[in-house]
């Protein structure tokens, strides 16, 4: 028998609208630990709905899985098939799925699979827990992702934790175990990037912007002079290069991610058009200023906090000091996509937000978020973690 537990009223209230997750509280604090699924009720004590059970995740600790009534924990392994075939067939039409090698083919709650993450790269794939109940059922869960996914090869089928359980990002491992680096290329609408697993958390690339880059085509094709704030390992500096551009200049702290962008140039036949800046962005920004530059595109995307090595600020206070030096490098017809990589701020507040930023000259022209492989809903602000506007 699946155990009844009472929810907060703030969950009761927060589910109703459609929220997927039951934090931890003085009343999910208390549903029985070894249960694996657990029956949530109202204060009338109706069933609201079946939840994963995650005893020890340090924040999320129920997962929404079904509100079928009555539902039976003999349909759970059914149900995670269909929900897996499901998650194949919406992914295998779209347009920007094809035409790269770099992937999510579950994307957790939006698939129904809350907790849950396939990420392709080349022919690797990653199995990400952000809820730790299913690295406990991964043995039951892994000849299922070999059937329903043939592009899988055992021996190419990686794990990683991804959840913020108290033990730290963590590199991801071959599944079973075994202590392995490996580097190689993936393909992205016709630019290569180096990826290496096993080594970071990070892999050299962050799959869930590729469909953002994708639906960005138009809007960077034959833009001359393109600046890349943030760079990381150059992703949007590679794309730039390849849809036309003439001269990118990129920025990052990090000298490991830009020698990384250095190999990428290469490796795409780039080199020559492009300038590594490694120092903060804000330095940056008066650096160019100073020589005069003015560019057709800018795209920054800050991590959600950052420091440049003596000070952290946030993405919002780096965006406020900046504004002024950002509008002042673009060029009269240039356009500026600001990123912001946090679900703690909404879409609209962060426009607004810098919309009215004393002095600013800019006008927003359109929003790029997550979308395609990587889908968002309503109710769940969690997965709708990256905003990104264009200003012109
Ligand atoms: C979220 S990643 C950018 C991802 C990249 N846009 C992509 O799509 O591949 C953030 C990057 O900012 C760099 N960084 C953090 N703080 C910085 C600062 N103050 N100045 C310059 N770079 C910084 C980090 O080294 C990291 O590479």
């Amino acid at each position: 028998m699946v155990p009844r537990c009472a929810l907060h009223p703030i969950s009761i209230k927060l589910m109703r609208q459609g929220h997927p997750w039951v934090t931890l509280d003085a009343f999910s604090r208390r549903f029985p630990r070894e249960a694996k699924f657990v029956v949530g009720q109202d204060e009338r004590r109706m069933d609201i709905g079946v939840l994963l059970h995650d005893p020890d995740h340090k924040v999320v600790r129920g997962r929404l899985w079904s509100i079928t009534r009555p539902w039976d924990e003999k349909l759970f392994w059914k149900e995670v098939e269909e929900r897996l075939i499901q998650a194949r067939s919406v992914r295998v039409q779209l347009e920007s799925f094809k035409a790269r090698n770099d992937r999510y083919w579950i994307f957790g709650e939006a698939d129904n699979l809350p907790g849950l993450m396939l990420v392709q790269l080349a022919d690797r794939f990653i199995v990400q827990f952000y809820a730790l109940c299913w690295r406990d059922m991964f043995l039951e869960l892994k000849p299922l992702l070999l059937k329903h996914f043939p592009e899988i090869k055992e021996e190419n089928l990686w794990i990683q934790t991804r959840s913020e359980d108290g033990s730290g990002q963590k590199a991801p491992t071959l599944w079973n175990g075994a202590d392995k680096v490996e580097t190689f290329e993936v393909q992205e609408d016709g630019i290569n990037i180096i990826a290496r697993l096993g080594e970071a958390y990070d892999y050299g690339l962050y799959p869930d912007m590729a469909a953002v880059r994708f639906a960005l085509k138009p809007e960077l094709t034959n833009r001359k002079k393109v600046l890349n704030l943030y760079s990381y390992t150059g992703a949007f500096s590679l794309q730039a290069l390849h849809l036309g551009a003439e001269e990118v200049v990129s920025v990052d702290l990090s000298g490991k991610y830009l020698g990384w962008l250095e190999e990428n140039l290469t490796k795409n036949k780039f080199a020559g058009k492009h300038r590594s800046l490694k120092m903060p962005v804000e330095e940056a920004l008066r650096l160019l200023k100073a020589e005069g530059h003015q560019f057709d595109a800018i795209i920054s995307d800050p991590p959600s906090a950052s420091s440049d090595g003596n000070k952290r600020t946030s993405a919002l206070q780096a965006y406020e000091k900046q504004w002024g030096d950002l509008q002042d490098l673009l060029a009269p017809k240039g356009w500026l996509l600001s990123f912001l990589n946090t679900h703690t701020v909404s879409p609209t507040k962060f426009d607004a937000h810098l919309k009215g930023l004393p002095g600013n000259r800019l006008k927003i022209s359109k929003r790029l978020g997550l979308k395609d492989d990587c889908p968002t809903f309503k109710g769940f602000h969690e997965g709708n973690y990256l905003k990104g506007t264009l200003w012109v």
